[in-house]
């Protein structure tokens, strides 16, 4: 693909080692009333041109104020610290203008819901088209032209007529292709896509996905991929760092961190994922409790109070990121480029370990007395509930209207009225054709059957008009 555009603009310098991105104790802290908030706290992180890093961990583990650090993209009142350097230049603390340079042209952004990013009243064409010309010294129709060919290559069908359409007329997986296509509009050199595939069906996500290695491949990005599915991870990336309470507690390449945990939180994520390769009646071990407090962080590891290996040393010292050598830590930290790195006292105590040597499975059929006993008291409480609102459905129907009695249980028996024979007077008032006062009398139906004459009062006397024994 060569075109007028690609022999413009991206000036970026390789540097020796090819590492694009190197992200050095970057620590984020939010000012607020109760205290101040530390959500991200000395990342370290290195990646190399084209290579994919993913990063995982919990909501609120601080990757995307990581990401939105690295991007200049924080509150004012933000205060970061620390270094990112993208091909060797700072760009920690650059101002607006200077990180405007930057921001769309070296490095991109994907955020996770697309139509945050798009602009409701252009059309699709105008808003590729714009981040072209931000950046290119080109014309509007080289840029028109360079947005047909990027929506062809993210894999948007009918791409001329999509171009002049609106964000609304897309689906959410077209728009956030749309979106990465932006990303990619300028050849960045790094691209970050914070959870660019929550909330889409799986079909939708393998479509952005490709999108996204597409655009990786198209461009020679480096690619960072922030996500809480660890099977996205698994497929897309090279290398992965866990994010635990705002700092990077394991980083390895995908075989490393998958097969071989040396952190016991990383080996808990794992357990607590569904496996297709797994026995069938395998449980999974999810980690119990919630992560801690910004605000209020335990003295020691952050991941000691959920922790099944915690010892007191946990509590009182926190543990630094350091390789991992033949399973065990080593005294130096790693370069935050190859290798594997956990931060735990007792890592080498993991070499071997399964999830469930560490982790309890709660499904309801184990023998975890807690997980049955809630489910006692749940399904009571549900029983309760059905009761009462059995008791509460009888009150509110309205009672049936009471049947009419049967004449011939009628007591005193019914007598007639010398007017209407139609009405046993003195009767319940059923008027029945079974009512009757004597059996084989002139007014009583011979077959017990109802005679016209009842149907008839007028007639003042038998014949009986119309009865079925006459
Ligand atoms: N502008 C802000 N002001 C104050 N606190 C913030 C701000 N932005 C984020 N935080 C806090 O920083 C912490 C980390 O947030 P972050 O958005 O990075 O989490 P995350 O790992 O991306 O989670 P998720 O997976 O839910 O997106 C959270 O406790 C969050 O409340
Ligand atoms: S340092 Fe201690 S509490 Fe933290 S993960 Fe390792 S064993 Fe668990
Ligand atoms: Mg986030």
């Amino acid at each position: 693909m060569t075109t007028e555009y690609e022999n413009k603009g991206n000036t970026a310098v390789a540097d020796t080692d090819d590492v694009v991105l190197e992200v050095s104790d970057l620590s984020v802290t939010f000012p607020s009333d109760d205290g101040p908030l530390p959500a991200v706290r000395q990342v370290s992180y290195k990646v190399r041109r084209g290579e994919a890093l993913g990063i995982v961990g919990e909501s609120g583990s601080g990757k995307s104020v990581t990401s939105m650090a690295i991007m200049g993209l924080l509150p004012r009142n933000a205060r970061v610290e620390g270094s990112a350097r993208l091909l060797g230049q700072e760009i920690i603390g650059l101002d607006d203008k200077q990180i405007s340079q930057v921001r769309g042209q070296r490095i991109a952004m994907i955020f996770q819901d697309p139509l945050t990013s798009l602009n409701p009243v252009y059309t699709i064409g105008y808003q590729i088209a714009e981040a072209v010309l931000a950046h290119r010294k080109v014309s509007k129709k080289v840029a028109m032209a360079r947005a047909l060919e990027l929506l062809e290559i993210v894999g948007i069908p009918s791409p001329e007529q999509r171009l002049r359409q609106y964000p609304h007329e897309l689906s959410g997986g077209m728009r956030q292709r749309v979106v990465i296509a932006i990303a990619m509009a300028n050849d960045p050199d790094v691209i970050i896509a914070d959870e660019p595939t929550t909330a889409l069906d799986v079909t939708v996500q393998a479509q952005v996905l490709d999108a996204l290695q597409r655009a990786r491949q198209e461009t020679g990005a480096a690619l960072v991929l922030i996500t809480h599915d660890l099977g996205v991870v698994a497929g897309q990336v090279d290398r992965v760092g866990v994010m635990y309470a705002g700092r990077i507690v394991e980083m390895g390449s995908v075989e490393e961190v998958f097969y071989r945990p040396r952190m016991p939180y990383a080996l808990g994520l794992l357990g607590s994922l569904p496996r297709l390769d797994g026995d069938r009646g395998d449980r999974l071990t999810p980690i119990l409790g919630t992560p801690p407090s910004l605000r209020d962080l335990p003295g020691g590891c952050g991941f000691a109070p959920r922790c099944p290996m915690a010892r007191e040393r946990c509590h009182e010292e926190e543990p630094r990121l350091l390789a991992i050598e033949n399973g065990s830590p080593e005294r130096e930290t790693g370069d935050g480029l190859s290798g594997h790195t956990a931060a735990c006292h007792f890592s080498e105590d993991l070499v071997g370990a399964e999830a469930g040597d560490l982790f309890r499975a709660t499904s309801v059929d184990t023998e975890s007395v807690g997980s049955v006993a809630e489910v006692e008291a749940a399904e009571s409480q549900v029983a309760e509930a059905r009761e009462g609102y059995r008791g509460r459905r009888t009150r509110r129907v309205p009672a049936r209207p009471p049947t009419r009695p049967d004449p011939r249980s009628c007591s005193p028996p019914p007598t007639w009225s010398s007017t209407s024979r139609s009405v046993p007077r003195g009767c319940c008032g059923a008027g029945s054709a079974r009512c009757r006062r004597s059996p084989g009398s002139p007014w009583t139906c011979a077959s017990g059957r109802p005679s016209r004459w009842w149907a008839s009062p007028a007639a003042a006397s038998p014949p009986r008009r119309g009865c079925c024994s006459t």
